[in-house]
């Protein structure tokens, strides 16, 4: 989704804005540009072009620009090709813009307020700006009012008006901008990751709220005009945190960095052996209170969430729905004031689970959220948030913001458990014993990345590809058949393995790859069987199997070992393998790993 960024302050704008938008490129996107005032002309100048960012970077090497104010963007297109003219910043008259965003309304506007001759591009963006230079009379904010309150849609503009030097305006709907003031100037984005090389002090523009930006000053106001203090967050990451400190990819750090993640996501919430959320001021009658759960996700977020409704079951025995955000609302869900809504979100600015987690609580839902980026639009929109301590994650491919947010959701199921008795002290100590060995067991299966290379050798020329396994095996392919399409695209489909001779097994030829994962003991004899099938019909078998598991008939398979833990702990381990896999298959195919093709790291559009 489209990068943005903009700094009005004592320090030669180019660079600030180039290198932000360097650190923006994970989140997806095809052009790029800069507006800048010139210091010398005090003219707004544009420099865009279709393409990466580097490739702004030379077109900007080759022009003269001398400036402390300036506003940049990566474009990720939704209206219009990806060409030059499309690119943002857009200027109109005397208003520049960059816009986030999807302004649903921009064809009536452009006849209702015949802007059509001022345009140049095929963008709903650049009706913004036409529409802002359209009610621009000198009064910038007066212009601004008059605008949001005649958009529809979803936006967040960041705005240059030619006779306004060294300031930048912003107002936000849905789509977001976070901001900050430090002795350099001020300075907002789209995500906090392009902040940190200020300060890690930040405040979220609220909606529908006018953001005027000073070298020394900032104030944002309510479109009554009254002025409104900004509600500072800090976001505890290292400046450098995201940075690839070396890595090759940003997606090899994350998946190494793991285990620290994980430590640090639960050790605050295990107070005397026992799982506590007072830090995270979310009550225990938050789960004593509910009826049925319903997590809301998309993507790697909702995988986590098939792990959560196996644990719920299984352990609480209790009902649990897991439903694709992007579906929930058009699927009648039953929802009412006795339902846990649990959003899952790495952005925490995904649209379908924002507008989903909206629903549900318009219909009488209790909303609780897990989620990584702090201060972000679902985490406001929630009654409760369980942030997860993954850090930036910066690869569009999400690797240890699943794995926390597993850690969080087994916090969840041990607290539950020992409020509704099921679970005794002694037994919820052992669980909470149990997930403290996470770490250790994912650092052992990190320590088999040559072998996991060694096996993805064995994929790396494959069209199509199956994963299969059953139960708690089947959810944690879900998420390894996801990581291996979205970076090597190769098309991979995770099935339940019993359902294979329903049809599927159809397109098992000689060679074919299958990725089987066998760590659940009380299904191994079906899922050896299952295995023993494909193999029948030619299948070329990868497995990755429990080492307690493992005994001379899966022998034949050349299982890659597992570390051992209690059966409904070895989703994160088996994880980690699956994540490598797909790491190395990328890498070998000499893709961009952190960044592949079609794919943002926000989702901002429905
Ligand atoms: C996962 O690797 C993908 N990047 C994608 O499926 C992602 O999980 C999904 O878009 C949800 O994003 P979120 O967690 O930020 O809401």
């Amino acid at each position: 989704m489209c990068g943005i960024i903009g700094f009005t302050g004592k320090r030669d704008v180019k660079e600030i804005l180039l290198h932000a938008l360097e650190t923006l490129e994970y989140r997806g996107y095809d052009s790029a540009g800069i507006a800048v005032k010139q210091q010398k002309s005090g003219k707004t100048e544009i420099f865009k072009c279709a393409g990466r960012v580097r490739e702004l970077r030379a077109l900007c090497d080759r022009s003269e620009i001398s400036s402390e104010c300036g506003i940049g963007h990566t474009r990720w297109a939704t209206h219009g090709g990806v060409v030059n003219r499309n690119a943002h910043p857009h200027q109109v008259g005397k208003v520049t813009v960059v816009h986030n965003g999807i302004i649903e309304n921009y064809k009536e506007l452009i006849a209702y307020y015949k802007l059509e001759s001022g345009l140049d591009s095929e963008t709903d963006s650049e009706v913004a700006a036409a529409l802002l230079n359209h009610f621009y009379e000198g009064d910038p904010v007066a212009a601004i009012r008059k605008a949001v309150t005649t958009l529809r849609g979803t936006f967040a503009l960041v705005i240059l008006f030619d006779d306004q030097p060294d300031t930048i305006y912003s107002v936000r709907n849905v789509s977001p901008i976070v901001a900050t003031i430090s002795e350099e100037g001020a300075i907002l984005a789209s995500d906090v990751t392009a902040l940190c090389q200020f300060t890690n002090r930040y405040f979220v523009v609220p909606e529908y709220h006018i953001l005027t930006m000073k070298p020394d000053s900032i104030r944002l106001e309510n479109l009554k005009g009254e002025c409104v203090e900004p509600e500072y967050l800090t976001v505890d990451w290292e400046l450098n945190s995201s940075e690839k400190n070396g890595y090759p990819f940003y997606m090899e750090k994350e998946i190494m960095e793991q285990p620290d993640a994980i430590l640090k996501t639960i050790d605050k919430r295990i107070v005397d052996g026992m799982p506590d959320f007072a830090s995270d001021g979310v009550p225990d009658d938050l789960f004593t209170g509910c009826e049925r759960i319903c997590i809301v996700a998309c993507g790697t977020a909702m995988h986590a969430g098939l792990i959560l409704q196996s644990l719920v079951k299984r352990v609480l025995n209790m009902h649990i729905d897991v439903e694709l955000a992007s579906e929930f609302m058009y699927s009648d869900p039953v929802i009412d004031e006795k339902t846990l809504v649990i959003a899952v979100s790495q952005s925490g600015e995904t649209i379908d689970t924002l507008e989903a987690l909206k629903y549900a609580r318009r219909h009488g839902a209790k909303g609780l959220a897990i989620i990584n980026v702090k201060g972000s639009s679902i985490a406001r929109e929630s009654d409760y948030v369980l942030y997860t301590e993954a850090g930036p994650e910066i690869a569009v491919a999400s690797t240890k913001a699943y794995t926390t947010q597993l850690a969080v959701m087994y916090l969840i199921v041990a607290r539950m458990a020992y409020l509704k008795g099921i679970y005794s002290r002694e037994q919820t100590g052992a669980f909470i014993a149990e997930l403290r060995r996470v770490p250790e067991a994912m650092r052992e299966v990190l320590a088999k990345r040559d072998e996991i290379h060694r096996i993805a050798g064995r994929v790396i020329e494959a069209k199509d590809l199956f994963m299969i396994g059953r139960g708690l095996d089947y959810s944690i392919l879900m998420e390894g058949s996801l990581k291996l399409k979205e970076v090597s695209y190769i098309h991979s489909e995770a099935y339940a393995s019993g359902e294979l001779k329903h049809g599927p097994i159809a397109l098992i030829t000689q060679d074919t790859p299958v990725v089987a994962v066998v760590t659940q003991k009380k299904i191994r004899q079906k899922e050896i069987s299952n295995i023993r099938e494909v193999r029948s019909r030619g299948a070329s078998v990868i497995l990755f199997e429990k080492a307690e598991l493992a005994d001379e008939v899966s022998a034949e398979f050349a299982p890659c070992m597992l570390p051992d833990m209690q059966d409904e702990f070895m989703v994160m381990p088996a994880s980690v393998a699956l994540q490598l896999l797909a790491y190395y298959v990328s890498c070998d195919k000499g893709f961009d790993v952190d960044k592949p093709r079609n794919l943002a790291k926000v989702v901002t559009v429905e």
